[in-house]
């Protein structure tokens, strides 16, 4: 870290952990920390987490990372938060109401269900840009209000508003949150009437819609650690559109992973880009105009292995090292544990594995789960192929990026390219590159020249056998699906 030179906080507010990174003013991190957040799954399809602890994990990651840093060297914050996750708060004393019920919580299921079988899937789309589902936070919003009471001054938010209410932002959202919630009218960028009626959720519980940069002029990063009094708080993203940003996957037919409990594949695309293919419209960030962004969301990815280290009796990390010497395609791993996401969005899929023998052995079992990663991500991404073009490069972040097994069968699957972005924590380092352009740290010219992506993959697989792995994989997902028809 070179002496005296603005630095830039960045903060990921993730599902099982909150990271900070600080970012010099070449635009690379320097220095790094994380504090673990636990969630609770109080019954089956339930998902939970604690905003005390939240908040928390958010202050302890930060006071790791500036350990040893001068009060006054931090230019600005940007913060990168999980998605789809509510909390409802008393306004008055900042006090939770609820628990943060989580982006995999399914208690919405029912309602989603009762409003398409009454047609109105067509409309939520048409208004939000996303398909009806309970992975969005509307219908989790019905519930929150419903079982927790709608009394005066409570307050419904995001974890990008509960964040921003302890920075004493007030009660704002900002509006790429806002495009998840289901309840924006994505290409006006307000609370749509039609969805708020729909759902029965009144707009005066919900937050004010800001832009991504500078979301909000008194929030004060004081609240986050006591060096930080006085540094704006320059950037609110969502982590997937954060990572989009620090991938700068600006043109045509570069649409990138992020690899996390679920995983999201995106890219830039018009406001009216979308159509029938299972992929939801988004609104990236606002910087001035604001960026729209198609995305297909596979709901387990790192939750697969998570399960089923848990179920073998080891460590996610050593599934890797089982699952390579597993023999590809001999079990068929469907993670439809919460349903299946994009491009299906099967709420009543259910898991399946398929292909079981006498011989079948751990090996195996680790060698699917890592496999089907990969697949669900290549379905999303000949999705998007199929919605607005050609995709050439897949740019791949998040942990499971450094199984250059996955990486390489991610390639494999798709007969297209795969690079590895350089650094682990794009999420925050998308938020911070967008808070210091916002502070003038850097210019977005100066960041252009940044170099980004490191490995690179190259699909290596016969087109014949690639045609039989997912002939094999497609008939697995119909399982999953035809079950519960
Ligand atoms: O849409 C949910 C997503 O934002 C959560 O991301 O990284 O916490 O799994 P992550």
């Amino acid at each position: 870290m070179t002496t005296g030179d603005p630095l830039v906080l960045g903060v990921d507010q993730g599902t099982s952990a909150t990271k900070a990174i600080l970012v010099d003013v070449a635009g690379e991190p320097v220095a790094r920390a994380s504090a673990p957040l636990a969630q609770r799954h109080p019954g089956p399809g339930l998902v939970e987490q604690d905003g005390e602890e939240l908040w928390r994990s958010v202050l302890d990651a930060v006071s790791a990372c500036l350990s040893g840093v001068p009060p006054g060297r931090v230019a600005a914050v940007g913060l990168s938060v999980q998605r789809e996750s509510l909390i409802l708060w008393d306004g008055a004393s900042g006090t939770p109401l609820s628990p943060l019920v989580s982006w995999q919580d399914r208690r919405g299921a029912d309602l989603c269900a009762r409003l398409s079988a009454s047609g109105a899937a067509p409309m939520v789309r048409r208004i939000s840009g996303l398909p009806l589902d309970p992975m969005f936070s509307a219908a989790r919003a019905a519930w929150l209000l419903g079982h927790h009471g709608t009394r005066d001054g409570c307050r419904l938010g995001t974890v990008d508003s509960w964040v921003l209410s302890r920075l004493g932002a007030g009660h704002v959202i900002e509006v790429g949150s806002a495009s998840r919630t289901q309840l924006l009218d994505v290409r006006a960028r307000r609370w749509s009437p039609e969805l708020l009626e729909l759902f029965g959720v009144p707009e005066e519980t919900l937050p004010r819609v800001v832009p991504s940069a500078a979301p909000q002029a008194h929030a004060d990063a004081a609240a986050l650690h006591p060096s930080l009094a006085g540094v704006p708080v320059g950037a609110v993203m969502g982590d997937s559109h954060a990572a989009l940003f620090a991938h700068a996957a600006g043109r045509p037919g570069r649409v990138k992973v992020t690899y996390g409990t679920g995983s999201s594949v995106m890219g830039l695309a018009g406001p009216d880009a979308g159509g029938d293919e299972g992929l939801c419209l988004t609104i990236g960030w606002q910087d001035g105009e604001p960026a729209y962004a198609l995305e297909g969301n596979v709901l387990a990815a790192g939750a697969t292995l998570t399960w089923l280290a848990g179920v073998l009796g080891t460590e996610p990390e050593e599934l890797a090292r089982l699952a390579a010497r597993g023999r590809r395609g001999a079990v068929q791993l469907v993670p439809a544990f919460g349903g299946l996401g994009a491009p299906w969005w099967d709420d009543r899929a259910v898991a399946v594995m398929a292909g079981f023998g006498l011989d079948s052995r751990r090996e195996d079992l680790a060698r699917a789960a890592v496999d089907s990663i990969a697949l669900q991500v290549g379905d999303v991404v000949a999705a998007l192929e199929r919605a607005a073009g050609p995709v050439d490069e897949l740019l791949a972040d998040g942990g499971p990026t450094a199984n250059a097994d996955l990486m390489q069968w991610q390639a494999d699957v798709m007969g297209r390219v795969v690079r590895v972005a350089r650094r682990p924590e794009l999420s925050a380092l998308g938020a911070a590159h967008l808070a210091g352009i916002t502070y003038g740290v850097w210019s977005r010219r100066e960041l252009s020249g940044l170099p980004r992506h490191g490995r690179c993959y190259t699909p290596g697989l016969p087109v014949c056998e690639r045609r039989r792995a997912l002939a094999e994989w497609h008939s697995a997902v119909a399982r999953a699906r035809h079950r519960t028809s």
